[in-house]
């Protein structure tokens, strides 16, 4: 399936919106990773989102964002929310808005990305399990499930410490 990826603006806010709680549910809101960017802008030139379909059934199926934090006081960055629509999932378009995304942070000079999620799935784009509370969430979280991934060569190494929110 071909997917064409945009940087997303305020005319994909609705439709964005819609697909999280389609994909997220209401309980999103109660998450940790939630609750570590609310109220926080997302980093503009890092969200994208990804387009499908024939003719006039062309439309917005997939977003990612991704949101500044920092660890032990050091930034880095937080993936998510990352969702497609189930009508189009398993046909590689979370991974290529992975892949694009990813590349453009590198591009940037970002160089430490975390998320919470799937450690089967986002190892396909190198995700790795954190070392035992290697950096530790304010908030409950299931271990298995925080993940990060090296920008440049060594950029974990010595990272230790409690992800916190930025403040204005
Ligand atoms: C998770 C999600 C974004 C994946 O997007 P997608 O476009 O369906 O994924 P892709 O098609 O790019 O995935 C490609 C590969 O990952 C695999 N994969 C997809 N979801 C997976 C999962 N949850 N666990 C393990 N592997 C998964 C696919 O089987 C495929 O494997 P292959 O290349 O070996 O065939 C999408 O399923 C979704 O929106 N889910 C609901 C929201 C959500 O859970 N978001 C993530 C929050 S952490």
């Amino acid at each position: 399936m071909h997917f064409d990826i945009f940087p997303e603006t305020s005319e994909h806010q609705a439709e964005i919106d819609a697909l999280h709680d389609l994909s997220f549910g209401p309980g999103r809101y109660a998450k940790t990773a939630y609750r570590l960017r609310e109220g926080i802008p997302d980093i503009a030139e890092l969200c994208f989102v990804t387009f499908a379909g024939e003719g006039a059934d062309y439309r917005m199926v997939g977003s990612i964002r991704y949101a500044p934090v920092l660890i032990a006081g050091r930034p880095a960055l937080m993936l998510g929310p990352l969702a497609m629509d189930p009508a189009v999932r398993g046909k590689g378009g979370g991974i290529e808005l992975m892949r694009v995304s990813l590349e453009k942070a590198r591009a940037l000079g970002h160089d430490l990305v975390i998320l919470v999620g799937d450690p089967v799935y986002y190892a396909k784009v190198g995700f790795k399990p954190v070392p035992h509370d290697q950096i530790t969430l304010p908030g409950p979280v299931d271990k298995s499930r925080l993940l990060y991934l090296a920008l440049r060569d060594g950029a974990f190494d010595g990272v230790e410490g409690q992800v916190s929110r930025i403040t204005a």
